[in-house]
């Protein structure tokens, strides 16, 4: 079959599979490659077992696979037969060197520029997919561009917005996609052509287009502004605590001026995935490197109280349960850094488990799709713990639940029939807010919820 475009993803992540299965859904007139050096994933990909859990990710991947949408290890061959390749390699945070623990760890991201290089002697369109720092196109184009007389490649940057859990949906009704390019007659072209593409389903009007750097800076942006609302709402949640506000309600109220709005001004354990403290790090370590001291401190201050919030449901676990935990058997409700997903990346789990295992908890988790990354997460940690896809039979015994993720399904348990299978007193903290307090209160159970009064039957 002809096809009008061929289009190239390098990256079979999170982000490039699910954007690419949807682009070739809706795209028949497109052939979509997706490549990747992980051969497992690759398979995957090819099975009735996707690499990753996504509603409506196997469905819009059933209609394409075959059809247009291919996956493969053939990365030299997958970049001679592309017009467009797309870069969703992952960019993490630097462990090592200068920038260490802040910069974005570009080795993968070079990689991909170099791999394009040596095997294509045809102009192409590279679209900037993964997230990175602003002015990384300049460096992009300065490899690409390194022998004279090559072919000419277009840097595009094409950031992507969507969230786990709900990507499909995301990707197919974004609120916007934004294309940023150089604004010269070629990079016009290109930045054309990827809006083109977007077309076949985006209403124009959410489609935006920028200037690059612009288009670089934004997805930075918009991850730092979203961790901030959490973190600023986190912090009300500890003053909630002290004065018996009620942080949900708080949230409401300030949410309904329609300056603020409603949304992510959910109190919880913390904000968790592969992003938010990767980008808003990478945003400090830019600022820092030109000079903006403040503005760094300002960003970094919202990685900082998140990660107080964690030691804070610690610790209030600890002081709860008559500051010991030592030997006691604790519950944990997922696992997953949020819910409809099985990604546990920066999830705040890891934390409050490796707290509590360093108090010498018993630990015993549950999830109903995070468990084999779980296992994964915590390998090599010293201490007892026990992985249990059931959650009655996790809670079973247990002196204390610790609700961390919040899936549908944990509002929907026999709370009754739990009380009476645990050990007396009975502790359940809600980390997501997500359970009816005062009848857990009623059943017996001594509540703590994020940003309210405890419920105990003690003084
Ligand atoms: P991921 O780790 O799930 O996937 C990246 C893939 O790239 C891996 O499978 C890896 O094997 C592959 N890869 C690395 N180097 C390669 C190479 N040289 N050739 C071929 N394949 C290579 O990462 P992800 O979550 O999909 O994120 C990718 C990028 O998108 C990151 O920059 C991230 O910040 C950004 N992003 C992620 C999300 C999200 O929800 N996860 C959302 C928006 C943006
Ligand atoms: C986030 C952004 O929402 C996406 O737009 C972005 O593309 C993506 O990062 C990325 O660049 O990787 P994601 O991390 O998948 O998406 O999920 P979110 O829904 O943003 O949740 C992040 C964390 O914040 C979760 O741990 C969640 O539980 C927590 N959260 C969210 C709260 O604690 N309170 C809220 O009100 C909202």
């Amino acid at each position: 079959m002809e096809y009008q475009k061929s289009i190239l993803c390098i990256g079979a992540g999170y982000v490039g599979g699910p954007t690419m299965a949807v682009i070739a859904d809706r795209c028949p007139q497109y052939r979509v490659h997706v490549v990747d050096i992980n051969e497992e994933r690759i398979r995957a990909w090819n099975s009735d077992r996707l690499p990753i859990y996504e509603p409506g990710l196997d469905e819009v991947v059933a209609r394409a696979r075959g059809r247009n949408l291919f996956f493969s290890g053939e990365i030299a061959e997958g970049i001679r037969k592309a017009d467009i390749v797309f870069v969703s390699v992952n960019t993490p945070t630097k462990t090592f060197g200068r920038g260490a623990g802040r910069a974005a760890d570009l080795q993968y991201w070079e990689k991909t520029a170099r791999q394009i290089l040596e095997n294509t002697s045809s102009d192409k369109i590279i679209v900037e997919k993964s997230t990175l720092p602003v002015r990384t196109a300049a460096a992009m184009e300065r490899i690409l561009h390194a022998t004279p007389k090559g072919p000419h490649f277009e840097v595009v940057s094409n950031p992507e917005f969507l969230a786990e859990g709900t990507a499909i949906q995301d990707l197919e009704n974004p609120d916007r996609v934004l294309v940023g390019s150089r604004e010269t007659p070629k990079g016009v072209a290109a930045r054309k052509a990827i809006v083109e593409i977007y077309e076949n389903w985006v209403p124009r009007e959410r489609i935006l287009e920028s200037n690059i750097w612009s288009s670089e800076l934004s997805k930075l942006t918009a991850n730092a502004f979203l961790a901030q609302r959490i973190s600023s709402i986190n912090s009300i949640s500890a003053l909630c605590e002290k004065t018996r506000a009620v942080v949900d309600e708080v949230a409401y109220a300030i949410g309904m001026d329609s300056r603020i709005g409603p949304k992510f001004l959910k109190a919880s354990v913390g904000f968790g995935g592969s992003c938010f403290k990767k980008d808003i790090l990478n945003l400090v370590y830019i600022c820092e490197n030109y000079g903006l001291d403040e503005a760094a401190r300002y960003w970094e201050s919202v990685v900082r109280l998140n990660e107080w919030q964690e030691r804070r449901f610690v610790q209030n676990i600890l002081e709860n349960l008559f500051n010991t935990v030592a030997g006691k058997r604790i519950a944990l409700f997922g696992f997953a850094f949020k819910a409809n997903t099985g990604d546990t990346r920066e999830s705040p789990a890891i934390e409050i488990a490796r707290g509590l295992l360093e108090e010498r908890a018993d630990l015993v988790i549950t999830d109903p799709k995070a468990l084999q990354n779980a296992r994964m997460d915590l390998a090599g940690l010293e201490g007892n713990v026990t992985f249990e896809t059931d959650p009655y039979r996790a809670a079973d015994g247990a002196h204390a639940i610790a609700l961390l993720t919040e899936w549908d399904e944990y509002r929907e348990l026999d709370y009754e029939c739990i009380y009476d299978s645990m050990a007396n007193p009975a502790f359940l903290f809600d980390g997501r807010n997500v359970l009816d307090h005062e009848k857990l209160y009623e059943i017996g159970f001594n509540v703590f919820a994020i940003g309210k009064a405890p419920l105990k039957h003690f003084k």
